[in-house]
C-alpha cells in the first residue's frame, strides 16, 4: 500500500498586520498590537511564511492540517487576508483547519473570521448551509481527521483554551466508534500538557481521559511555536502528539525558525505505520531543509 502524505503546519500570524481602523483598536486589541510592533513584527516574516508553502507543494501532500492562530488581533482585513492565504495552499477539500487563540481575539469579530473559512473547517456530509459546528469529521484516504475547536475570547495577557462538554462528548462517541479501522488524527490548537497557566487547555483533563480509554493515532496541535513531541497514555500504546514551530517564525526570533511537519501513513502487516520529517529552515544552510526524520508509530 502506498503512503498517505500529510503535511502539518501551525501559527502563521500572517504578516504584515493590517493598519487597525481607529474604532477597531479596543480592549485587548490595544495590548496585541503594541505588542506586533514591538516584538512580533521582527519574528514573524511574511518572505519565511511563502518560502515554507513553496517547500511544502514541492513534497506533494495528499492534504494539509492548519492548526490555527492564522491571525494577529482579529481584524477583519486579516481574516480575508488568511482566506487568501488558504487558498493559496490548497482547495477546501485538500486543507483542513482548526481556529486558535489569536483567531478568537475579539468576541465581537470571532464569528466573521469563521465565515471566511468555513469551507476549510466542515466536516463530510455538512451542506454548504451548515454552520461551524466542532469537531468536524473528515475522511481522507486511511486518515480520520478531527477537527476540535480550544478557540475562545480571553481577558488581556490569558492566551488559554477550553473544548467544553459538547465537544468533549462528541470526541468520545467518535473516538470509541473509529477504534481500530482507521488511523485517527486530533487537530487542536492548543498542546494537551502545558508549561504556562495562562497558556494552557482548560478541560486538558477530560481529553487526556478520553484518549487513554479510546486512543487515537496521532495528535497535531500548535500553540508553542516550537519543535515538540509529547507520548500521551492510550488504552493499548501511547500517542504521539506533535507541535510544530510558527509556518512565518524568522530566524534569531524567540522561538525556533518556521519549519513544518510531514507525516507518511500506511498500513503494513495488519498494523499502521507513520514515518515523520521536520523541514525547515536552517541557517546552517540558508534556506529549507530535512531537519530530523523518525519512525512515530
Ligand atoms: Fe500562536
Ligand atoms: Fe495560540
Amino acid at each position: 500500500m502506498t503512503a498517505f502524505t500529510l503535511a502539518h503546519l501551525s501559527d502563521p500570524h500572517l504578516a504584515p498586520l493590517p493598519q487597525p481602523k481607529p474604532s477597531e483598536l479596543f480592549g485587548k486589541r490595544v495590548l496585541g498590537y503594541l505588542n506586533w510592533h514591538r516584538n512580533r513584527k521582527h519574528r514573524q516574516s511574511r518572505a519565511f511564511a511563502d518560502a515554507l508553502v513553496t517547500d511544502i507543494k514541492t513534497q506533494h501532500p495528499d492534504h494539509i492540517a492548519v492548526t490555527g492562530d492564522l491571525v494577529n488581533i482579529g481584524l477583519d482585513t486579516e481574516f480575508a487576508a488568511a482566506r487568501d492565504w488558504l487558498r493559496s495552499l490548497g482547495q477546501p477539500h485538500d486543507v483542513s483547519l482548526v481556529p486558535g487563540n489569536h483567531d478568537a481575539y475579539v468576541r465581537e469579530t470571532y464569528p466573521r473570521c469563521a465565515a471566511q473559512w468555513l469551507d476549510y473547517m466542515r466536516g463530510d456530509g455538512a451542506d454548504t448551509q451548515t454552520q461551524l459546528a466542532f469537531p468536524y469529521l473528515r475522511k481522507r484516504g486511511p486518515l480520520v481527521l478531527i477537527g476540535a475547536s480550544t478557540a475562545v475570547p480571553t481577558p488581556p495577557f490569558m492566551a488559554t483554551g477550553t473544548l467544553g462538554q459538547p465537544q468533549l462528548a462528541v470526541l468520545e462517541r467518535v473516538l470509541s466508534q473509529t477504534a481500530n479501522n482507521s488511523f485517527r488524527v486530533l487537530l487542536i490548537h492548543h498542546p494537551l500538557r502545558a508549561k504556562h497557566w495562562h497558556k494552557r487547555l482548560t478541560d486538558a483533563a477530560a481529553l487526556l481521559d478520553i484518549l487513554r480509554r479510546y486512543g487515537a493515532e496521532l495528535i497535531l496541535h500548535g500553540h508553542d511555536h516550537k519543535h515538540s513531541l509529547m507520548w500521551l497514555d492510550g488504552p493499548a500504546r501511547q500517542i504521539p502528539a506533535v507541535g510544530v514551530p510558527s509556518t512565518s517564525a524568522a530566524i534569531g526570533g524567540k522561538h525556533d525558525a518556521a519549519a513544518y511537519n510531514l507525516f507518511r501513513v500506511a498500513h503494513e502487516s495488519d498494523a499502521w505505520r507513520c514515518d515523520w520529517s521536520v523541514r525547515g529552515y536552517s541557517e546552517a544552510r540558508d534556506g529549507i531543509t530535512e531537519l530530523r526524520t523518525q519512525r512515530l508509530i
